[in-house]
């Protein structure tokens, strides 16, 4: 919103939140997420067309256009729990929209939906409203974190589906109209609703096929003697398959790739698609298969057990650019060694002690966990007296490291585990380091 608010100065653009301190951040200082350039893109617009308040009711009843960006995590319990998309966010949204709506609206499905969401919307809104007219948009988001600023600046496409009515083909015409003030023209795809919603999961769907795929090759790579990033390298020069999104790593995060892989699981499971959905569940099950082989390997390296040991954790962050630790890897590695008793100590330089300490208390005994975990102001204190380094972001300060100075503070034999394929193991071995990197030959 921030970025349409830059694009477009003669349009007023309110962000409205229902959590006042929230609003309050982002009316502040200190914004409430860590995104490069979004501080002053926000700055810029600010006060002049770009609004942040808790009034969401009136704002809303004001507004020509709603966007829709409330959470649609993978409901925990019920019918589905685990793969099920829950809704239930959304369905109040929708329902206030409906209440307090007294003109007509365009409404923009912004959250990642299960497909035919927006029927569901169309129902409530229809059931709920005063009579007014409403028009259901699927506009899904493309942006990645720590990109996306750029991401939205410059996108690959914008999506729009909407329903094949003469109000329908109006409505989509309307957003179409936004978009084209800083978006080429042929980069604005409009589709009907149901290819829009499923778009946008099949799209993060493949992005998480691809890096399973060239995971599920490093550990081949690693019982053959092939290296991972020449064989990604080799396969990556055929345009058909491009080289982009293919670095093997201890596996993927973030609060999408799971989430969406799984709702198109259930999508399938509800259409009577059993194969279908069990092609997709491997994607999911080849991540974590990643995450224990890397807990394995570390275990099973310093002479299987890790038990009383400290392990030295550089980067919580589930990829580098960003301070989200959502889905991150590093929650299931950690969680696996200190499972084999070790003592973690995490160093990461986007991720506060309060979010690490968050994530990896076991919900059963809290103090138990917090009591192992340790986190460190930089990765020079985090490998002091360790006895081995584990790399799981791929933060640019961790190639740039002074190794040397870990080696001689660490207990010997000093270990590394590189997660991420960031250092020189070449350089590493001469420096007395055991190195380990995925899909790379020992
Ligand atoms: C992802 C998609 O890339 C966006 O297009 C999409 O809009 C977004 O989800 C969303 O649905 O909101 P994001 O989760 O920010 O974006 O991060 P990615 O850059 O896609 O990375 C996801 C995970 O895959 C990270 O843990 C990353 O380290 C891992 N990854 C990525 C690899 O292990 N190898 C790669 O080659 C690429």
């Amino acid at each position: 919103m921030a970025v349409m608010a830059l694009k477009c100065p003669d349009i007023e653009v309110v962000v409205v939140d229902v959590s006042r301190p929230r609003i309050d951040a982002w009316n502040g200082d200190h914004l409430p997420i860590f995104e490069p350039g979004l501080a002053e893109v926000v700055k810029a617009r600010r006060g002049k067309n770009l609004f942040f308040t808790a009034d969401v009711e009136r704002h809303v009843a004001d507004a020509d256009i709603v966007f829709v960006s409330v959470n649609t995590p993978t409901k925990t319990r019920g019918l589905g729990a685990g793969k099920a998309v829950d809704l239930a966010y959304w369905e109040s949204a929708a329902r206030m929209v409906a209440d307090v709506s007294h003109s007509g609206k365009v409404v923009v499905e912004k959250s990642t939906v299960p497909v035919r969401t927006a029927e569901a919307i169309e129902k409530i809104l229809a059931h709920n409203g005063h009579g007014v007219e409403f028009q259901v948009l699927s506009n899904p988001e493309f942006l990645a974190e720590g990109t996306a600023v750029g991401d939205l600046l410059c996108p690959d496409r914008v999506l729009i589906g909407g329903r094949d009515s003469a109000a329908g083909r109006n409505a989509v015409q309307t957003l179409r109209d936004v978009y084209a003030r800083w978006v080429p023209v042929d980069r604005i795809i409009t589709t009907n609703l149901w290819s829009a919603e499923l778009s946008k999961l099949a799209a993060n769907a493949f992005l998480a096929q691809r890096v399973s795929s060239v995971n599920a090759i490093s550990a081949l790579c690693e019982a053959t003697g092939a290296d991972v990033t020449e064989v990604a390298r080799a396969v990556g020069k055929d345009p058909r398959i491009g080289g982009r999104f293919l670095d093997a790593g201890v596996g993927f995060g973030g609060s999408c790739f799971q989430k969406d892989t799984l709702s198109l699981v259930y999508a399938c499971e509800c259409s009577g698609l059993p194969e279908a959905a069990g092609y997709w569940r491997q994607v999911v099950a080849m991540n974590d298969y990643q995450k224990s082989r890397f807990v394995r390997r570390v275990v099973s390296s310093m002479f299987n057990t890790v038990a009383g040991k400290k392990v030295a954790v550089l980067g919580f962050a589930f990829k580098k650019g960003t301070g989200d630790t959502r889905e991150s890897p590093a929650i299931d590695v950690c969680r696996g060694l200190l499972g084999e008793r070790a003592h973690v100590s995490v160093y990461d330089p986007m991720v506060s002690e309060e979010q690490i300490q968050r994530d990896l208390a076991p919900a059963a005994a809290p103090a138990k966990a917090r009591s192992r975990v340790a986190v460190a102001r930089d990765a020079y204190e985090a490998a002091r007296g360790a006895h081995g380094v584990c790399i799981l972001t791929e933060w640019d300060e961790f190639r740039a490291l002074d190794y040397r100075r870990i080696h001689g503070g660490m207990e010997k034999p000093a270990f590394v585990f590189d997660g991420r394929n960031v250092v020189d193991a070449g350089e590493l071995r001469e420096m007395g380091f055991v190195v380990y990197c995925v899909g790379k030959p020992l």
